[in-house]
């Protein structure tokens, strides 16, 4: 039976996915902040399901749970970071840019960090990420979000040089960049393209068996990036 543990399993792409690994005969350990509703998915299938109550912003406690994970589990195949917050804040209200900064930018590289040394000790192992399109460029609304998932997007292209070091090859990195996904961290009130969170799970997941270096989510998402990135700032600074 192979093993994974999902970060951020409480809610939304997180929870998605692991119905799917359940489905696909994976034991699991998932956590959040939320614990009744990793229960839940626990209560199910207790057979496969480990649940650690975990906010990853108190760093001694994800450090911990993880290695409760992997005590637990053994050699483990799979990694997924769903954990992650964002906020409109035009104000710049520090508290809100501060707790972003330590969920998406703290938190998120101490679980790399912890995944990477894991799978470079195993000289195996797959890491997947869950950035954003928002990597791309900044934004008037949300510059912590925007800049924290640039942060993400490049450690884990830093990750993934570091992965051809590593002897054999069997280490990979998988870095998902969605656009709007139905689900409660959708910002803004100008949705388009929102996908449903079926669609949008059932597409990751593929990424995910095919071991791909990154996605776009949905596909459509991919034209959006090209024009994202070679626009220039004076152009788009009204919509962004
Ligand atoms: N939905 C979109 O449109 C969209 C677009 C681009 C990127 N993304 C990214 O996708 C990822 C997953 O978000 P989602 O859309 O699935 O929304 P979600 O339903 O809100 O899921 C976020 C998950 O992160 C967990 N989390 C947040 N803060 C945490 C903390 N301090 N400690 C532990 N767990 C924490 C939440 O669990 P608890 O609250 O129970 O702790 C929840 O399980 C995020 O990184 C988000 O930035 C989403």
């Amino acid at each position: 039976m192979p093993n994974a543990i999902v970060f951020g399993a409480t809610s939304g792409i997180g929870r998605s996915l692991s119905d799917y690994l359940i489905q696909d005969n994976y034991r699991i350990a998932i956590s959040g902040r939320r614990i009744e509703l990793l229960e839940e998915v626990r209560d199910k299938r207790p057979d496969q399901v480990i649940v650690h109550q975990l906010d990853v912003q108190d760093l001694d406690q994800c450090r911990q749970v993880f290695e409760s994970a992997v005590g637990k589990l053994g050699e483990i195949d799979l990694i997924i970071h769903c954990s992650g917050i964002g906020y409109e804040n035009p104000q710049l209200d520090w508290s809100l840019e501060a707790d972003t900064v330590k969920t998406n930018v703290l938190a998120a590289t101490l679980i790399y960090d912890l995944a990477f040394n894991l799978f470079r000790k195993q000289e195996k192992g797959h890491l997947v990420s869950v950035s954003s399109i928002a990597s791309l460029r900044g934004n008037r609304h949300s510059p912590a979000y925007f800049a924290s998932k640039a942060y993400q997007v490049n450690y884990l292209e830093s990750l993934y040089f570091k992965s051809k070091e590593v002897k054999g090859g069997k280490i990979f990195i998988t870095d998902i960049r969605p656009g709007y996904i139905d689900t409660r961290m959708a910002l803004g009130d100008d949705k388009f393209w929102m996908s449903s969170l079926e669609k949008a799970s059932r597409q990751i997941y593929k990424v995910i068996k095919r071991k791909k270096r990154r996605a776009y989510i949905t596909r459509r998402w991919l034209l959006i990036s090209w024009v994202l990135k070679i626009v220039p700032s004076w152009l788009i600074k009204k919509v962004m």
